[in-house]
């Protein structure tokens, strides 16, 4: 298993939308294995292709940080294909080290997706698994949680991301 580079806003590839996944073999289960490792290093929920800098449409997400084996999930070609409600809350990201904001998402939806055998399978979740699910598939769309934030919320990050930036702690 191997540690896997987090790229950071704005990398392109965070911002381009994925290729879906067609090959099913041991190379997808060992960049999988590798996304985990990555994943519960950085103490994040959730972890996308682009983020690992790869142009792939699948993202690993566990909302139990390693507690609960069944919440440990490989989502591969996702496709949010119901939602429903809302939820207000704080969001952070991998991507955006420090920077968090609260976000509006569905307070559920309903996933469809393969798993890494290439089984069609669906995941309905609601509160931070709806909140999750929808934040990855963005991710897998190019699009990033900035993008989600009022125009307000949107600035104030982007004024601590140059922040950041200039003083070297955001590379
Ligand atoms: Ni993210």
């Amino acid at each position: 298993m191997a540690l896997l580079e987090i790229v950071k806003y704005p990398a392109p590839v965070l911002l381009t939308v994925g290729k879906p996944v067609e090959k099913f073999d041991e190379d997808l289960k060992t960049l999988v294995k590798d996304m985990f490792e990555t994943m519960y290093e950085a103490k994040g929920v959730g972890l996308a292709a682009p983020q690992v800098n790869l142009s792939q449409r699948l993202f690993i997400m566990d909302c139990s940080g390693g507690e609960d084996e069944t919440q440990k999930l490989a989502l591969i070609n996702p496709e949010i294909i119901a939602r429903e409600g809302s939820q207000e809350g704080d969001e952070g990201c991998l991507s955006f080290p420090g920077i968090y904001q609260p976000i509006e998402r569905n307070m559920r939806a309903v996933v469809r997706y393969q798993d890494v055998l290439g089984r069609w399978q669906e995941l309905d979740g609601t509160e931070l698994t709806a909140r999750c699910v929808l934040h990855e598939t963005d991710h897998c769309d190019g699009i990033v949680f900035l993008d989600r934030m009022t125009i307000l919320k949107r600035e104030m990050a982007k004024r601590k991301i140059k922040r950041l930036q200039k003083t070297g702690k955001w590379e």
